[in-house]
């Protein structure tokens, strides 16, 4: 899925010390996808926790509010990077 926000522009995404071109338009779940990681996931709406992941640099654009998602812990179901990140399992 993408979300159009703003002007398209390319990160570096960086999840397990492994880094890869990705975009600040489509969930960062599926970007992981695409690069072959396989996330835990269930309901992909933001609601279950399960994709959660520790952003340790970077910013991400929220698509959805929930308790889970706090300090520097993400659902990458419902996020999208705005900048290049640096994730790491939670
Ligand atoms: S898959 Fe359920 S919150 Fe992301």
């Amino acid at each position: 899925m993408f979300v159009p926000y703003d002007n398209y522009h390319m990160v570096v995404i960086t999840y397990l010390d492994k880094k890869f071109f990705g975009n600040n338009q489509q969930i960062l779940l599926e970007q992981l996808e695409i690069q072959g990681f396989n996330i835990p996931y269930s309901c992909r709406a933001g609601i279950c926790g399960i994709c959660k992941l520790a952003l340790i640099a970077g910013r991400v654009r929220k698509l959805t509010e929930h308790l889970i998602y706090r300090d520097n812990i993400i659902l990458c179901c419902s996020c999208i990077p705005e900048s290049d990140i640096n994730l790491i399992e939670f």
